[in-house]
């Protein structure tokens, strides 16, 4: 793993596609915009009125958007529409070797599908930005940004898309996509569990609240802005996270088995 901090070389202008214009795809595009980068995306639900108001131009038919020579695709659907939104683009559209960057939660599940449906000349950047609108609302400074430059033979394009998380002051960290996926499925996706959790338990504010309380409120509201589908995809596309739904499990019962043997012991003494 790599860390570079914050660079102000001066802005190229890209031509970024952004393709899933949901929730994340948005609010990436509107620090691009910013930026003076020019955006299309193309999307499942139609988003073009959106887009006016943006300055995005969206078109509903992938193959014009692949026709418009952008260049970088940015993939921002959910993790597990992924790969057969992929499968089913009709990548022969494509004018010239572009490259394709992704920004999904998992790492592994999209290099592989990437490496395998893209053409050839296609260059592969895997990229996880670690924030959200809600982390990332107020800008990104010292936000980290995960990336694993899968296939990259064109280093200028590759380095301006790069640039525009370095020029927003993200913490850059270069890391595989199997190094991301360990260390996100023991954090990233324990953090969402216990978010569920909370919500199942419908905690809520109270009268006497601790400062800890608060913290978990703020956790609980914070993991239900995320939709099932990205939750559900850090689990079903991250093999890692089954043997920490199973460590999380396991520490539940031994500090229930604690608590029980501490009762018996006091229940004891009662008695005496
Ligand atoms: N939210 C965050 O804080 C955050 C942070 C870092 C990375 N990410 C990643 O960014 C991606 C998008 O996240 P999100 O927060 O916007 O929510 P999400 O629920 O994970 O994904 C929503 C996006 O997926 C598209 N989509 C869902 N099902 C689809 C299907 N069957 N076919 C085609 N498109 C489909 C949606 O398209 P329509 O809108 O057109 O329906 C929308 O663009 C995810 O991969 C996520 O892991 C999110």
């Amino acid at each position: 793993m790599s860390v570079s901090s914050s660079s102000s070389s001066p802005l190229t202008n890209l031509k970024i596609g952004i393709v899933g214009f949901g929730n994340f795809g948005q609010f990436l595009a509107k620090t691009m915009i910013k930026q003076g980068h020019t955006l299309s995306a193309t999307s499942r639900t139609d988003y073009s009125e959106l887009c006016l108001n943006l300055g995005v131009s969206f078109f509903r038919e992938v193959e014009a958007f692949l026709e418009a020579e952008n260049d970088v695709i940015l993939i921002c659907t959910s993790i597990l529409s992924f790969s057969e939104f992929l499968k089913s683009m009709p990548l022969h559209c494509l004018k010239r070797p572009t490259l394709f960057a992704d920004v999904l939660s998992v790492k592994e599940h999209p290099r592989e599908v990437l490496q395998q449906v893209l053409p050839e000349e296609s260059d592969i950047l895997c990229t996880h930005p670690m924030f959200g609108p809600e982390s990332g609302e107020n800008g990104w400074k010292d936000l980290p940004f995960m990336y694993d430059r899968v296939r990259i033979r064109n280093e200028v394009t590759c380095s301006n898309f790069l640039q525009i998380f370095k020029r927003e002051g993200c913490i850059m960290l270069e890391m595989s996509c199997e190094e991301h996926d360990k260390i996100a499925a023991s954090s990233q996706f324990i953090t969402h569990t216990i978010g569920r959790i909370l919500s199942e338990m419908e905690i809520k504010s109270t009268s006497i609240n601790t400062k800890g309380f608060e913290t978990l409120i703020q956790l609980k509201d914070s993991t239900m802005k995320d939709s099932f589908d990205l939750y559900s995809g850090l689990f079903v596309r991250n093999k890692f996270s089954k043997r920490e739904l199973e460590n999380l499990e396991l520490a539940f019962k031994k500090i229930k088995q604690k608590l029980q043997d501490r009762m018996n012991e006091v229940e004891d003494l009662d008695t005496i």
